[in-house]
C-alpha cells in the first residue's frame, strides 16, 4: 500500500472513493449527526444523508453514496466515529481502519480521507488515519489457497490548501513505518510453531536487521549455556528445536552515551506446559506465546528507520517449552544468570524463567532502562479480559501513560507491592517461579523484578490482548501486534530528555 499527501479543494478532487467522518452531537434532535471535517463539498453531497437521519453518526457505522453531487470523487464514504464528546485520535484511527475494509470488501483499491479537526492538529489526524489504514489493510489467511487479495494500494491524505505540507507528510512518513512494523509483528505472531521455530524467528529478525541497518547477533545453547543462562536454558532443555537469544542494536551516531534503552521480549515459539502439560482445548494458540518478542523485532525496525536520537537494545529469549524426556521437572532447582536459584514449581511458568535471564543480560549488556513484553499470565487475562494490557513498572517516573496513550494501545496499570514477593519465596531456593492461585499476574511480575534489580523497569503483560477473537470493523482478527506502537512511542520519550 502507498501514501500521498494531496491538498487543494476537495469537490475538485479524483478519487475512487473520498472518506468523511461525521460525529454524533447527541442533542435531542433527531439529526445530531454532523461532519467532523469543515468542507462545503462534502457537507453539501451529504446534507440529505444526514438531514434525512439516515446516518447517525454512531461509532463505526458506514454509508456509501455514489457521484456525490458536485464533486469529481466517484464514491463518497460516510463513517461515523461517535460521540463528538468523546472523539479524539484514537476514534479516527478506528474510524479509518473501518473505512479501508469496508472498501477493500468491495475491491475498491485506492481512496482518499479528509483530514477531520481534532484538537492534536492536522498532523495528528493525518497520522491516526494512516496507523488504522495500515492496520487494516492485513489479514491473517496466510495459508488458504482460495486466498483473494483484497489488499488496498493507495490511501490518499486530503488537507487543506493551507496546510504545512512538510509537517503533514513526516506524520505520514513517520505513521506508514510504525504501522508496517505493528504488522511484520502481526505476520511473525501469525505464524505457526512448524513454520516459525525459534532458529527461524532468529533468521527473520536478521534479515530485518540487515534491511534497516541494525546490528544482529543470535546466539544458540552454546552460548546461552556458556553465559550460564540457566534459567532461560531449563525451558529449552526439552525441546529438540534449538533456543536462539537474539540481540539486536541501533546505536545511532551522535546520540549520547546514555541512556540505553532496553526492549526484552518473551519469544515462546510454542508453550506446551512442558511436563505441566496444558489441556488440549485451546492449546493451538500457544503458538502466539512469542508475542512479546515479535513486538520487540517490529519496534526495533520502527526504531532503526526512525532514527531517534537514543540508544536501544532489543533482546528476544527465543526457545519452545516441551514434555520430554530432557524436559525439566516440577521440583527441579536452576541458576540463573544472575545467581538467584529458583524453584520450578509448574514448568508452565516459563515465560518469566527466560525473562529472568533476558532481563539479567540486558542490564549487563549496560542498559539504563528497561521495557519487557510478554504474554505471561492467564491471570491477567481474567484481571483484565482482552480490552487492557497489564503494565507494571518499579518507579513513577518511568512510567509513561502519556506515550502509551498516544499509540492508542489500552494499558492498566496493576500493583507491584514488596508484599507479593512473599508468595513466591521458596525454602530450598530464592525464589519459586509461580505464587500460588492469586494475584498471579502480579507474583509473575514480583518474580520479574528480582531480575531487574535497582533499574528502572516496566513490564507489559500482554497474554489477553495480543490475538483478538473477533473480528472488529477496523481490524482483523487473529495477532494485534499489541505494543509495537507504544513501545515506538516510549522509546522517543527519552529522545527529548
Ligand atoms: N503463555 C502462558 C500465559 C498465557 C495464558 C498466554 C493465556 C496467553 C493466554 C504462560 O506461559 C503460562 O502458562 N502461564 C501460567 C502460569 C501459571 C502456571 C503460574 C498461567 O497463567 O496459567
Ligand atoms: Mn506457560
Ligand atoms: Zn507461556
Amino acid at each position: 500500500m502507498e501514501t500521498k499527501l494531496v491538498t487543494g479543494n476537495l469537490a475538485e478532487l479524483e478519487t475512487e472513493c473520498l472518506i468523511a467522518i461525521v460525529l454524533d452531537h447527541g442533542e435531542k434532535q433527531e439529526n445530531a449527526a454532523k461532519l467532523a471535517t469543515k468542507d462545503p463539498a462534502i457537507e453539501k453531497a451529504a446534507g440529505e444523508l444526514i438531514s434525512s437521519g439516515e446516518i447517525t453518526g454512531k461509532a463505526f457505522e458506514t454509508v456509501l453514496l455514489h457521484h456525490p453531487a458536485g464533486m469529481k470523487a466517484k464514491r463518497l464514504l460516510v463513517v461515523g466515529a461517535g460521540k463528538a464528546k468523546t472523539f479524539g485520535s484514537a476514534e479516527v484511527r478506528k474510524a479509518a481502519g473501518t473505512a479501508v475494509r469496508y472498501l477493500r470488501s468491495k475491491m475498491i483499491k485506492s481512496c482518499a480521507f479528509a483530514l477531520p479537526e481534532l484538537p492534536s492538529g492536522a498532523d495528528d489526524a493525518a497520522r491516526v488515519i494512516v496507523e488504522g489504514a495500515y492496520v487494516a489493510d492485513f489479514d491473517p489467511d496466510t495459508y488458504r489457497t482460495d486466498r483473494k487479495d483484497f489488499s488496498m494500494k493507495e490511501v490518499a491524505i486530503a488537507a487543506q490548501p493551507a496546510a504545512n505540507n512538510t509537517k503533514l507528510q513526516q506524520a505520514i512518513d513517520q505513521a506508514r513505518t510504525i504501522a508496517e512494523s505493528q504488522n511484520f509483528t502481526r505476520e511473525l505472531v501469525n505464524e505457526p510453531s512448524n513454520r516459525l521455530t525459534p532458529t527461524i524467528l532468529a533468521e527473520r529478525a536478521r534479515e530485518m536487521c540487515a534491511k534497516v541497518g541494525l546490528k544482529c547477533e543470535v546466539m544458540g545453547p552454546d552460548k546461552i549455556k556458556e553465559l550460564k543462562m540457566g534459567a532461560f536454558w531449563s525451558v529449552s532443555q526439552g525441546s529438540d528445536e534449538e533456543p536462539r537469544l537474539i540481540v539486536m542494536r541501533y546505536e545511532p551516531e551522535g546520540a549520547p552515551e546514555k541512556p540505553v534503552l532496553g526492549l526484552v521480549g518473551k519469544g515462546i515459539t510454542f508453550d506446551t506446559g512442558g511436563i505441566s502439560i496444558k489441556p488440549a482445548d485451546g492449546m493451538e494458540k500457544m503458538k502466539y506465546d512469542m508475542a512479546g518478542g515479535a513486538a520487540m523485532i517490529g519496534a526495533m525496525r520502527a526504531i532503526a528507520l526512525l532514527k531517534p536520537k537514543v540508544r536501544v537494545i532489543g533482546i528476544v529469549c527465543a526457545s519452545e517449552n516441551m514434555p520430554s524426556g530432557k524436559a525439566q521437572k516440577p521440583g527441579d532447582v536452576q541458576i540463573a544468570m544472575s545467581g538467584k536459584s529458583i524453584e520450578i514449581i509448574n514448568t508452565d511458568a516459563e515465560g518469566r524463567l527466560v525473562l529472568a535471564d533476558g532481563l539479567h543480560y540486558a542490564r549487563q549488556l549496560g542498559c539504563t532502562h528497561l521495557i519487557d513484553a510478554a504474554t505471561l499470565t492467564g491471570a491477567c487475562v481474567v484481571a483484565l479480559g482482552m480490552v487492557n494490557a497489564g503494565v507494571f513498572a518499579n518507579e513513577d517516573e518511568i512510567y509513561q501513560p502519556q506515550a502509551l496513550q498516544r499509540s492508542g494501545e489500552k494499558f492498566w496499570r496493576l500493583p507491584l507491592d514488596a508484599e507479593y514477593l512473599d508468595q513466591i519465596r521458596s525454602s530450598i531456593a530464592d525464589i519459586m517461579n509461580t505464587g500460588g492461585r492469586w494475584g498471579g499476574a502480579s507474583t509473575a511480575a514480583m518474580f520479574l523484578k528480582e531480575f531487574v534489580a535497582d533499574t528502572p523497569w516496566i513490564h507489559l503483560d500482554i497474554a489477553g490482548v495480543a490475538w483478538m477473537e473477533e473480528t472488529k470493523s477496523w481490524m482483523a482478527k487473529g495477532p494485534s501486534g499489541i505494543a509495537v506502537r507504544s513501545l515506538v512511542e516510549w522509546v522517543k520519550t527519552f529522545e527529548k530528555q
